[in-house]
Order: C-alpha cells, then structure tokens, then sequence
C-alpha cells in the first residue's frame, strides 16, 4: 500500500511506501525538504505534522527535543496519508540525484593540528552536480557512514576537498590522520543536504560557524565570488584557540579583497600565548552583540548541533523569521575501536 504525503504551505505530495523513511521518498521524487545527519540526532529535518499517523523505524535520539505535533522526516514512516508543514526548498540541478562512487585519495594536507586537509579525485568520467554547502557521505568497509561538508566547489572538480577534523575514538578520522595515505581507494555517496546559498533574496549573509563548520561557508564564498554576486557577506568563525583559525589568512585575505566580505573570528578559549586582541566568548553571542537587527539578515549556521541549536533559539528570540535561517549541525562520529 503506498501513502500520499501532502507538504504545507508548497502544496506539494508525494507518495511513500509503508515502512520507507519521508524523507528518503521526497528526495527520490526530488522533492527537496531540509535534513542533515539521516540518522536523528540533529534535528534538522524537524516538521510539523498536521494530520495522519507515523511510526518511527528506530526512536530518533533527537525525539525528546520535539514539540508534540512535531516529527523527524529522516525516520519517520506513515502509517496513513499524511498532511505535513515543512520547507521546501526549490531543488537546483542534480542536487537531489544522489550517486555512490569510489574516488582515489590525491592529497593530505593539516592545516592545523587537529584539522586535516583531504582532497579526494572522483572518476573522470562521473557527471557529479551539488551545491556549494553539500556534504557527502564517506561510506566506511563495515557499512557505517562518516559525513563531511565538502569545502570546494564544482569548479574544482574531479578533486574535493574535505576538513576533517581529529576526533578521539573516530576510528575513521584517525585513520586520516595516522595512516590514509595518497592513492588510497575510498567510496563516498553524494551530493547530500539542503545547505546551500538561497538567491531568492538579495539580504546580506551572516555566515555563523563553528570549528570545521567553516567548511562549507568557504565552499559557498568560494561559490558566490566564481559567480561575481556581491552580495555583503558577513563571515563570524567561533573557534576555542587561535591556532583553531586554520585557514584565518585566506579568510583575511579574501576581506582585504572583496569589500563586501567582512570576517570577525571569534575565540572562545584564548591561551596567553594567542596575545589575542580580537572577540572573545561564544560566537552566537558575539553576533547577538553586533548586530542589533538581525532580522536584515539570512543567517547561515555550520558546526556542532549545539552551537547551531544555540544560535537558532537566541537568534529567532531577537526577532530573525525562522524562515531566514539555515544551518548544518553536524556531530563528530564517534567509533568504538
Ligand atoms: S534528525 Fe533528521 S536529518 Fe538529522
């Protein structure tokens, strides 16, 4: 038996066989409703539903954080027809046609101590679009995925370039830091995420991250100057040292550059040595401090759920539309050795 899912306000449907997850049929009909992680913890895919009954596949961790009529499309199943509010984005070229491909290890590069630059080469002859801002998924020999935000663009392909930070217990990032080596084979399935710049606007853009969270904002300036929009883009990157700024002179360089990019990092831990003169504290709070009107602002939010989390509740409290805020929480995996 196949349910028909009716979205609010788009007035869009599409159907979904029992057990499938939502969000995996809306994006099979190219349908394009936001998401992150897939797996329930993030939050990203939050929707209210209006009518009709779901079922979840697993309990979704991120369950207790939800309103009563509110549901995880990554896990949810319906159980009925079923009428669901949710945003939906206008899909861009190819962005939803996901593809699982081997790609060849081209080069690594630390950019920090715990920050590793990793370019991936796909096969030449793979036609691959995605959206300055996607993430792909790096699908690991034992059936587990590890999800990271591509930090390049499609004008760089066949090469990716990832940041992939050192998590303790990752299995996969140690790997990277300790063994992966240049012309080693992985597989990856991508593009992923409704991250990406919206150009139905023309407001300025608050780009918010945090950590390897910059990833993607660089994707997407790198993406917006190849495309010669100047838009006034306001760049705040929360990290704890300053040695955490890993690539802070490009970034510097890119504002001496480019009149309308302005770049404020913001340290949440300063050591003595840092001598830093810059802002301090946590990054959402520092925004919250500069910026009196947000609400002359679409916000793009990247990095830990947590500091995503923070920075949409205190963000939409100052009065920003919900509708002005996107964002890519993302968690670090975690394995057991
Ligand atoms: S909770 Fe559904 S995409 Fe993260």
């Amino acid at each position: 038996m196949t349910y028909t899912v009716y979205l609010r306000p788009s007035n869009q449907h599409f159907y979904v066989e029992p057990q499938e997850p939502l969000l995996t049929a809306a994006l099979k009909q190219h349908l394009l409703l936001p998401y992150s992680c897939r797996g329930g913890s993030c939050g990203a895919c939050k929707a209210k539903l209006l009518s009709g009954q779901i079922d979840y596949l697993i309990p979704p961790s991120y369950k207790s954080q939800l309103a009563k009529d509110e549901i995880l499309l990554c896990l949810a199943t319906a159980q009925t027809d079923l009428e669901i509010a949710s945003t939906l984005t206008q899909s861009t070229q190819g962005i939803t046609d996901t593809k699982k491909m081997p790609c060849r290890v081209e080069k690594l590069q630390k950019l920090s101590e715990d920050v590793m630059q990793l370019w991936l080469k796909i096969p030449e002859h793979e036609a691959l679009h995605f959206q300055a801002g996607q993430y792909l998924d790096i699908l690991l020999n034992d059936g587990r995925k590890r999800s990271f935000s591509i930090a390049s663009t499609v004008a760089d392909l066949p090469l990716i370039e990832l940041h992939i930070r050192r998590v303790n217990d990752g299995c996969f990032t140690q790997q990277v830091f300790d063994s992966l080596k240049v012309k080693d084979i992985l597989r990856i399935e991508l593009p992923l995420g409704a991250f990406f710049l919206r150009q139905d606007t023309q407001l300025p853009i608050l780009f918010v991250a945090g950590g390897t969270g910059f990833a993607p904002v660089k994707a997407m300036i790198q993406q917006a100057l190849a495309e010669n929009r100047q838009r006034e883009m306001i760049f705040y990157w929360g990290v704890r040292h300053q040695q955490d700024l890993y690539m802070h002179d490009t970034i510097t360089q890119w504002a001496k550059d480019y009149p309308f990019i302005h770049y404020v990092p913001v340290l949440s831990e300063p050591l003595a040595e840092d001598q830093w003169q810059g802002k301090t504290g946590l990054v959402h709070e520092v925004v919250l401090q500069d910026i009196p009107h947000l609400m002359d602002y679409v916000v793009y939010a990247s990095g830990p759920p947590v500091m995503v989390a923070t920075a949409h509740q205190h963000f939409i409290a100052r009065g920003l539309p919900a509708t002005q805020f996107y964002s890519d929480p993302f968690e670090f995996a975690k394995d057991k050795k």
